[in-house]
């Protein structure tokens, strides 16, 4: 999202706001002085009029403010793969998901407190993976808002008795469309009305054709039940990561993503967070959107207090003033201030950009601009 308008545009580029109208006029485009533009608009205007502009959205210049940039590369270290498990309802992607953790994470506190998180961290053969359970039931929308900007690689979850469904369908597009590789568990396999072949030859229709079938996409039998094939799912997961290469710099401020957030008595707001680059700590100044804060306390999937997370680690953040929306962006700054500047900057610019979705365009102002 940008923050220009037509007439900043038209101060910038050394036009009048007119001609800036007027140009937009024969590109098909009605806006008044007020107006955002877009950024693909910005592009065509710039053209038209012979320019070089660049545009920032507010937190996006926060986001390169950083003294590692310059040396980036010095600092990537690789990080976890971060799994979204998608799929029809009651496939079983929570029952996988319960697998893996009882089993994988027994070394941890017996007994986990169950904590409603969307997130979890588990380890095979001393690697880290990051899964991230998706509602059936939930509207897709928000699971877009939290898979595609935080997730390396989805699981499409089909239960071998009920084969392709609608959601099935749903996932796969939406993994098509986020450009996210995808790995297929067919679940279920302990059923003795289990057909796996099945479906294989409907997902080949979808395109999404086995690599045992001369197609580049990976199938595993599982059971969440028995447990059969999940050590196999989890080893392909990792296989796929490491081509990948996945890297961050844990040494940068962090920045991260909100896959979850609600507003819980006696915390107040709080914010599930993935980690996509740079190190969270307890103590950081954040910035979320509108939402600002400090992190008071940072709690894993376990329930456990711990002090940082590192890129692709899943933490519920405690300390915002507001509760963020899924999928914004939660970037640590130097100190109160600026946290506070960037929010309320950026809670003026959704003022105005609400304001100018509203503002209709009339007869007269046209005239009066053009
Ligand atoms: P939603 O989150 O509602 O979309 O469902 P889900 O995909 O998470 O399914 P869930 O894990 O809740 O499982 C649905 C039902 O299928 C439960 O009754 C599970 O016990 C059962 N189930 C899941 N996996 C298996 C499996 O591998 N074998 C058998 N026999 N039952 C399974
Ligand atoms: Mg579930």
């Amino acid at each position: 999202p940008e923050e220009v308008r037509v007439y900043e545009f038209a101060e910038k580029a050394g036009k009048s706001v007119a001609d800036v109208i007027k140009v937009l006029f024969n590109l098909g485009m009605m806006a008044t002085k007020n107006d955002f533009l877009d950024k693909e608009t910005i592009e065509i205007l710039a053209e038209e009029f012979g320019l070089e502009i660049k545009v920032k959205d507010v937190l996006e210049e926060l986001d390169y403010v950083s003294a590692y940039d310059a040396i980036e590369d010095d600092y990537l270290e690789e990080r976890p793969p971060v799994i979204t498990i998608m799929g029809h309802v009651d496939h079983g992607k929570t029952s996988l998901l319960d697998f893996i953790r009882h089993s994988k994470i027994a070394e941890r506190e017996a007994g986990g407190i169950t904590q409603h998180i969307g997130a979890y961290m588990i380890q095979k053969d001393g690697k880290k993976i990051t899964f991230i359970d998706t509602p059936g039931h939930e509207a897709f929308t928000e699971m877009r808002a939290r898979g595609t900007q935080a997730t390396d690689i989805a699981i499409i979850v089909v239960a071998a008795d009920d084969g392709v469904k609608p959601q099935t369908v749903e996932a796969v597009n939406h993994a098509k469309n986020a450009d996210i590789p995808m790995i297929v568990a067919v679940n279920k396999i302990d059923k003795p009305d289990a057909n796996p072949d099945l479906v294989k030859s409907q997902m080949a229709e979808l395109g999404i054709t086995p690599s045992e079938w001369g197609g580049e996409y990976e199938f595993v039998n599982v059971s969440a039940k028995t447990g059969e094939g999940v050590d196999e799912l989890l080893d392909t997961i990792l296989l796929q990561a490491e081509l990948m290469e996945l890297k961050a710099n844990p040494k940068r401020e962090a920045k991260a993503v909100v896959i979850e957030s609600s507003l819980e008595k006696g915390r107040g707001p709080v914010a599930t967070v993935i980690v996509k680059n740079g190190t969270l700590k307890v103590g950081d100044h954040v910035v979320c959107g509108v939402a600002y804060g400090r992190a008071r306390a940072i709690i894993d999937d376990m329930g456990k207090m711990v002090k940082t997370r590192t890129p692709s680690e899943p933490g519920m953040v405690v300390g915002l003033d507001k509760v963020p929306p899924a999928g914004e962006i939660m970037i640590a700054v130097k100190d109160a201030e600026t946290a506070r500047m960037y929010a309320e900057r950026r809670a003026e610019y959704e003022r105005q950009k609400e304001l100018s979705k509203t503002t209709k365009v009339t007869l007269e102002e046209l005239s009066q601009l053009v």
